[in-house]
């Protein structure tokens, strides 16, 4: 019977590329790095044989979409900041089996559910960038999941819900990743290059540090009711869909867990992010 071993809310910032790769910007996330290691020892360590990324860069409009393809393999540059994130070379073994099992849970459920496994069908940053540290030499099968910018927090709370179904009637040991940010305001173009380590709006970084304080005290039942006020509020990247996703997949109001920091809560071109494992 397969399981989920490891579960987080990451962060996939292209400044940590630049923070990896660009002389003048090095170390400035090097504490995200820091938690990404973390997040790949304990990868290491309970077995993953697949990382399921919750991608909220692969956006998609209808339905709900897997990256079925066997294989993942090529170079890629953010079309959105193409000045902080270029060159990334990639080569991952895809999850095909894995996507067909949940499929068939959403399926069985009456969901709108899509697998798709042609050529064309690219990677995102927010699969590609985590994976290229905590996946290093622990070369995992990845399976990105879109994110629908258009779909309810109930919607996402169902798909987890069948992804984790799905996993179980696998025989994979898997991670499942909620791949995007807390508050997700921009910082304006004209104030951009002075918002690098920022976060736009004291109301933003506020509302997320109370999330963090829910989280941190287990108050899951009041955060999951907050959560629509939240992701609407504090501009959710594509909806916070990918939190709820990883909730649906937990238990919903239901799970017990706890957290642990791995990489403490910083401003990123006016985003707030942070590298968070749940316990599972
Ligand atoms: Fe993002």
């Amino acid at each position: 019977m397969g399981q989920i071993v490891q579960a987080a809310k990451i962060t996939h910032v292209p400044s940590i590329w630049m923070s990896e790769t660009m002389p003048q910007y090095k170390g400035i996330r090097q504490s995200a790095v820091d938690g990404y290691a973390k997040l790949r020892q304990d990868a290491i360590d309970r077995g993953v044989d697949t990382f399921i990324i919750f991608d909220t860069h692969w956006i998609t409009n209808q339905g709900f979409h897997l990256n079925a393809k066997p294989h993942h393999k090529g170079r890629f540059i953010s079309h959105e900041l193409p000045h902080m994130l270029a060159d990334m070379e990639f080569d991952y073994q895809g999850d095909s089996e894995l996507a067909q099992s949940i499929l068939s849970v959403l399926e069985e459920r009456g969901e709108r559910a899509m697998g798709h496994a042609q050529p064309d069908l690219g990677m995102e940053y927010g699969t590609l960038l985590p994976m290229h540290f905590i996946n290093k030499d622990v070369n995992a099968r990845v399976l990105p999941i879109a994110v629908n910018q258009f779909s309810s927090i109930e919607e996402n709370r169902r798909w987890g819900s069948a992804i984790a179904e799905g996993i179980k009637r696998s025989d994979r040991k898997v991670a499942i990743f909620a791949s995007g940010s807390m508050s997700h305001d921009f910082t304006p173009n004209e104030r951009s290059v002075d918002g690098l380590n920022s976060v736009n709006g004291e109301f933003n970084r506020q509302m997320d540090l109370r999330v963090l304080e829910l989280w941190e005290t287990g108050k899951w039942a009041e955060f999951l009711d907050l959560l629509p006020d939240y992701a609407v509020k504090c501009t959710g990247e594509c909806a916070m869909n990918d939190t709820a996703l990883l909730f649906g997949a937990l238990g919903w109001k239901d799970y017990e867990g706890k957290i642990d920091i791995y990489t403490p809560y910083f401003g990123s071109s006016g985003t707030g992010q942070a590298n968070i494992s749940f316990s599972v």
